[in-house]
């Protein structure tokens, strides 16, 4: 089932068959990439049809990352149709592996799924990454046209979305449960701060003529902290910090700062976003600095599909566990997807809880555990009567 000593080799076919003429059809399936940089196998339903149930997750990570987050996901779905063993249940099954979940490189997250639901758009395509280089000519140089982004769109009538990810969170563990169910995922807000001051010499500038950017942005950062701590369910980071001219002697002329705030209630999160832009202007104002922001993403909190929350609970229950619900505080291209078509999340228990970090792992038993679980929400599903209406 999940060889866990097996080696991979990356053929020949596999690099190149981007440009191949004939579909790389491992597992009976039809592999593609699409023009938004999405891996794409489509495995047909026992009679023909387009209509399809999409399992996957994403394949581009974090830096210093672990070894787990998104990418389980997409094996953990190959895996399922190997365990097909060539049967075909009375829909295709469409492995995805986004190209771009985590929002590295351009700043924004869900690059990928964003072009399943048709909302990778122009102002998108345009952003750039710290080199200049904006999303569109990243996917010229790769190879691919963005002008094909249309055809990545999923069809109205696919029944659902699936994806399988470790928590990153130290929920199941604590609970001694191996998956878990998603029935919501929270709303995330991203944005980038600037304080402008005024570089000078760190030896002769007194302290009472600085307008030093970086003192500016620290003071604002313990704001940020302080209201995560202040309310309920609230999650505040400042992840990244980038000072001008950045160097030992001179008083920094300018901050960069990333804010990323999440909440289940989209209200709270709103309204948080609000308070640390004004905290921002009042502390730049009494520092006599100017601040700027860009709004980079605010991404409602989406709920999960209750047909499908159900079934993958009975799923689960099928290999002798029991599923835990719960909210997931990681954003998800099931959230994305959700938009479109119903969606549904399997979460596996992650040790010590950690995540997005090369510690992060996830015991062999539970990846086990998932895999049969998927195989029971296939028979599930085959046999649904709210699905077979859709076939
Ligand atoms: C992505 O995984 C995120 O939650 O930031
Ligand atoms: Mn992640």
């Amino acid at each position: 089932m999940f060889d866990a000593d097996a080696e991979f080799v990356v053929t020949e076919d596999v690099l190149n068959y981007r440009h191949a003429v004939t579909p790389y059809e491992p597992l009976g399936a039809e592999v593609k990439i699409d023009a938004a940089g999405n891996l794409r196998a489509f495995y047909p339903a026992a009679e023909s049809g387009e209509q399809r149930l999409l399992i996957g997750s994403h394949l581009d990570t974090v830096p210093n990352a672990g070894a787990y987050d998104g990418v389980l996901g997409v094996v953990l779905a190959i895996a399922l149709l190997e365990d097909l063993k060539g049967q075909r249940p009375p829909f295709g099954i469409e492995v995805v592996g986004f190209s771009e979940e985590e929002g590295v490189r351009f700043g924004t997250p869900f690059i990928g799924s964003r072009a399943l639901v048709g909302r990778l758009d122009d102002e998108l395509l345009k952003r750039r990454d710290s080199n200049g280089i904006c999303v569109r000519q990243a996917i010229e140089e790769f190879g691919l046209k963005p002008d094909e982004i249309p055809d990545a769109i999923v069809s109205d009538d696919a029944l659902g979305f699936v994806e399988f990810d470790i928590e990153q969170g130290p929920v199941l563990e604590q609970i001694g449960r191996p998956l878990g169910v998603v029935e919501a995922i929270v709303g995330q807000s991203r944005l980038e701060f600037t304080f402008v001051g005024r570089a000078n010499h760190a030896g002769t500038a007194p302290m009472h003529l600085r307008y030093d950017a970086i003192a500016a942005a620290a003071e604002w950062i313990t704001s940020v902290e302080r209201e995560g701590q202040r309310i309920s369910g609230l999650v505040a980071t400042v992840g990244q910090v980038e000072a001008k001219p950045g160097t030992t002697n001179v008083i920094a002329g300018e901050a960069r700062l990333t804010l990323d705030v999440r909440h289940s209630s989209d209200d709270v999160r709103m309204r948080t976003v609000e308070a640390l832009m004004r905290k921002a202007e009042e502390i730049a104002e009494r520092r006599k600095l100017l601040v700027r922001w860009e709004t980079i993403m605010n991404q409602g909190a989406v709920a999960m599909n209750p047909f499908l929350i159900r079934q993958t609970e009975e799923a689960i229950r099928k290999t002798g566990c029991e599923p835990h619900r719960m909210v997931s505080g990681a954003g998800h291209d099931a959230m994305i997807l959700a938009e479109k078509v119903p969606s549904a999340m399997i979460f596996l228990r992650t040790p010590g809880g950690i995540s997005h970090a090369p510690e992060e792992t996830v015991e062999i038993e539970d990846v086990a555990k998932a895999i049969e679980s998927g195989l029971h929400l296939l028979d599930l599903l085959a046999s649904s009567h709210a699905v077979q209406r859709r076939t």
